[in-house]
């Protein structure tokens, strides 16, 4: 959107349009309620950047080339994707997956998802599990990851979950350390 902006010139007021790309909370539809991101975590992040949750409309901010630097994407097409974010969204309070904007450009720089387990153990106690982490390849390096960790994690534990946990390549060891989790056990998988 655009906000009319006033400027005096030889005593005429003239209209100056100044660009206001990022799209407002307000005028989206998310996934979960904004506010279950804690303020703290907003406010730490720099000034050119917004964190929010996914929206119904993020499939055109570039929502999955940011997650191509992680792993095969292959394209579904606007309207599955939104089926996608409609199954996420009936399934409430188990997938919280957030998005960082460049404000500037109201496009996607960094994403995440934790998703949370019910578990019949520890007194139903439940788990959140870290998935599909990524920053744009031009954006890495600039703290985006870790408020995105941050976020994730304090989404979590306000979820009620006794832990949170993740699996990741050696090569990021070092990131997850930075971001306060330790190295636990082993990661077995089998594909179809
Ligand atoms: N090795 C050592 N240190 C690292 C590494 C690394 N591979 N990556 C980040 N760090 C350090 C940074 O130097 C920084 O340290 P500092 O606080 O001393 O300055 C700290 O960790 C925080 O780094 P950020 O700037 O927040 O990292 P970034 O925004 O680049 O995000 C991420 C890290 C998510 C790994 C990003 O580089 C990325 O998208 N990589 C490709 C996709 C990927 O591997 N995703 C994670 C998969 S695991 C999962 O999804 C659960």
């Amino acid at each position: 959107g655009t906000s009319p902006e006033g400027k005096e010139l030889n005593g005429k007021r003239l209209l100056i349009k100044r660009e206001m790309p990022l799209t407002p909370d307000s005028q989206l539809e998310l996934l979960f309620p904004a506010k279950v991101i804690p303020l703290d975590v907003k406010n730490a992040l720099d000034k050119s950047l917004h964190i929010r949750p996914l929206a119904s409309t993020d499939y055109k901010r570039g929502h999955l080339s940011v997650l191509s630097v992680l792993s095969i994407v292959v394209d579904p097409g606007e309207e599955e994707w939104v089926e996608q974010f409609r199954a996420q969204k009936a399934a409430p309070n188990t997938y919280y997956t957030i998005v960082v904007l460049d404000r500037a450009t109201d496009r996607i720089v960094g994403v995440g998802c934790v998703f949370i387990e019910r578990k019949f153990l520890r007194g139903l106690g439940k788990v959140g599990h870290i998935e599909d982490i990524a920053v744009d390849a031009s954006c890495q390096g600039k703290k985006i990851g870790q408020r995105i960790i941050d976020a994730l994690t304090r989404i979590s534990e306000g979820q009620g979950c006794y832990k949170t946990i993740l699996n990741c390549s050696d090569k990021n060891i070092p990131f997850y350390e930075k971001c306060g989790y330790q190295k636990k056990e082993n990661e077995m998988a089998k594909y179809a």
